[in-house]
């Protein structure tokens, strides 16, 4: 239940409430300085995640789960890989459509809904750049041990690392109106996700790298078989 009412408050913001701040952020564009931090960080995070996937990704298959305006989707693509990019924001997917290179066109496939749904197939990888980050960790956990059941390689993704002064944040966030905020981001505990994974798949668990930038902190973690 709580990963419906996450899924369905994130689709009202990414779809409606910030559906035009988050087609600039992901534009060259010129943003506030606060948010060329968070433009930069993202841009080290995708590069951090496409480390971990294959140079050549000729034949392969790749989820890109909540892929916003594509912009893996495309350097995974520019591999040779076949892509799915999912996403529950039609909006961010038409911005990705308009946006899309005319090279990878024909190996990029954008749909919207929920990244779980097995009607999208089995995988060699998916990616998940921050799309997970605002659900509990048992709902991750639940997402991740799903996914990993139709993936043969490793699911990548990224998490809010738990550390005193993110929680502080986000107590402090606790104290703006409720509609000035985007839904909340919870920090996860590695620990705590790697126990509760251990209960769902026999699948290890990694952290990759973390990546702070301005307001932007994340951490890259690889979800693969043993
Ligand atoms: C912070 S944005 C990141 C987008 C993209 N991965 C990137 O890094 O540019 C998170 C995205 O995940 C999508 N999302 C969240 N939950 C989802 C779900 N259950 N299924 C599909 N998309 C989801 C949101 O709509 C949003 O576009």
């Amino acid at each position: 239940m709580t990963y419906e009412r996450t899924r369905a408050s994130l689709e009202t913001y990414f779809d409606r409430t910030a559906a035009d701040t988050w087609a600039r952020l992901t534009s060259t564009d010129p943003v506030s300085r606060i948010r060329a931090t968070v433009r930069a960080g993202r841009d080290r995070m995708r590069g951090v995640l496409l480390s971990r996937l294959p140079e050549d990704m000729t034949g392969m298959r790749l989820l890109d789960a909540g892929c916003g305006v594509g912009q893996l989707s495309v350097e995974a693509a520019r591999r040779g890989a076949e892509v799915l990019g999912v996403d529950i924001s039609p909006n961010l997917l038409e911005v990705a459509r308009d946006r899309m290179p005319e090279d990878v066109r024909a190996r990029v496939t954008l749909v919207a809904g929920d990244m779980l749904d097995e009607a999208h197939g089995r995988f060699d990888h998916v990616v998940a750049m921050d799309s997970l980050i605002h659900y509990r960790t048992t709902d991750i956990a639940d997402a991740l041990a799903r996914l990993a059941e139709r993936t043969s390689r490793a699911v990548i993704f990224t998490v809010a690392p738990s550390t005193p002064a993110l929680e502080t944040m986000r107590f402090v966030g606790k104290a703006f109106p409720r509609s000035d905020r985007s839904p909340a981001i919870i920090p996860v505990r590695a620990a705590k996700l790697s126990a509760a994974l251990a209960e769902r798949s026999d699948w290890r668990l990694d952290s990759v790298e973390r990546v702070k930038s301005g307001f932007y902190f994340s951490e890259a973690m690889e979800f693969a078989p043993k």
